[in-house]
């Protein structure tokens, strides 16, 4: 069953393609959107290893003449130093202006591609092929892409949209359990922000840790309703003047426990959901949403086997601190988004250290 979104934009709409077995119709996929005769295939070896083939012969079977370029694995490596190895292929392949990079990987593999086709030659087409459920409901889609400055996380960027996403749900099957409960805390926060049905439907889901154990349709219900989520966020706002925003529930203080614990202890999805319990607590101390929509979102975080407490041996005052430096950061206050309903959320700037000293506790 093929679903298709589209994000629609001023410059550049582009399709968001979702069915089982998809990855197998990359290259006809691709064949109609004029994309040159070059592909420039950028993966790590863990990807490589299970779909780099499959990706590599739809993409010849249409035509397309494809060279190769694998990262290394890890966020660790989403530095300028790797993507001077996608500039240095390209150049070694005569990869041109008309050509196209595809991202086969997980959302660090996607944000270095899309920043690499941003800046080579000025610019030049690509395509998303998320294979991680983070990058596919969230990382590949709005054109957010950018590598880490050793200073901190995603500091050097570039907005700029792929021409095509495609999803292909099987391709879950071989991620790791961890890497698809993080998956589900953007998912979660998909229904926190903007759309009470899919919380709804994931509250009435049994079980929802682990891939193998959902209900059946529900996993692609998950990923056509995410991904028009954030189409619909995106499409109203594409470079986050504002509402964009929102996309950042869970980040504020999910980011801070990422930096303080060194990107190691916890995966973004798990710091997000240690976030988003955060967020709920601060908007029930300020009286802005209900203490039973707070139950309900941390039933359902719960469900998902995803952490809702902060890590062992963190200071709060620590976290306080490392807010202060976060990108959100606007005239010296610190943005938190706050629930308000469910399906609903607001930005505020009014979270004195006082509160947060006190959800934290
Ligand atoms: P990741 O890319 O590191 O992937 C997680 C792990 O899963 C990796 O080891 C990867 O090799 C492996 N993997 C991926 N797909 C697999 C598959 N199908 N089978 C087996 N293994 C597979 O991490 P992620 O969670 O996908 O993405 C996190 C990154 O995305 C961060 O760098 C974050 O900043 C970025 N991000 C970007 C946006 C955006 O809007 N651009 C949004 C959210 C997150
Ligand atoms: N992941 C946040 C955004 O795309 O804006």
């Amino acid at each position: 069953m093929l679903s298709t979104i589209r994000v629609s934009l001023p410059q550049q709409s582009y399709e968001i393609a979702i069915a089982p077995q998809a990855l197998d119709e990359l290259g006809a996929k691709m064949q109609p959107l004029n994309l040159g005769k070059k592909v420039l295939l950028v993966s790590n070896p863990t990807v490589f290893e299970h779909y780099g083939e499959r990706a590599i012969a739809t993409l010849a079977a249409a035509g397309f003449e494809v060279v190769s370029c694998i990262l290394p694995d890890g966020e660790q490596y989403k530095s300028l130093q790797t993507i001077q190895t996608i500039y240095d292929t390209a150049l070694e392949n005569r990869i041109e202006r008309s050509s196209t990079m595809v991202a086969l990987g997980g959302g660090v593999i996607g944000d270095m591609t899309g920043f690499a086709a941003a800046t080579w030659l000025r610019g030049i087409n690509f395509v998303q092929v998320p294979t991680s459920l983070l990058a596919m409901v969230d990382a590949s889609i709005g054109g957010k892409t950018g590598v880490n400055h050793p200073q901190g996380k995603n500091l050097i960027g570039a907005f700029y949209q792929p021409r095509l996403v495609l999803i292909d749900p099987l391709v879950l099957e071989t991620l790791p359990p961890r890497e698809f409960r993080a998956g589900m805390a953007e998912v979660i926060k998909y229904g926190v922000i903007w759309d009470a049905d899919l919380f709804a439907q994931l509250e009435r889901s049994p079980q929802l840790d682990r891939l193998q154990d959902l209900p059946a349709g529900l996993l692609q219900e998950i990923l056509v309703r995410s991904c028009q989520s954030k189409a619909d966020v995106v499409a109203k706002d594409e470079k986050e003047a504002g509402l964009r925003a929102i996309l950042n529930y869970g980040h504020t203080i999910g980011h801070a426990i990422e930096s303080l614990t060194g990107y190691e202890t916890l995966i973004h999805g798990e710091a997000v959901a240690i976030g988003m319990v955060a967020a709920s607590r601060i908007a029930l101390e300020m009286g802005m949403w209900l203490p039973e929509c707070h139950a309900r979102q941390l039933a359902l975080i719960e469900k998902t086997g995803l952490p809702v407490g902060l890590p062992p041996g963190l200071e709060i005052e620590a976290i306080i601190d490392t807010l202060k430096l976060d990108k959100k950061v606007k005239a010296g206050r610190v943005r938190f988004i706050l629930p308000t309903d469910l399906g609903t959320v607001t930005i505020s700037d009014r979270v004195s250290p006082d509160i947060i000293r006190k959800v934290l506790l």
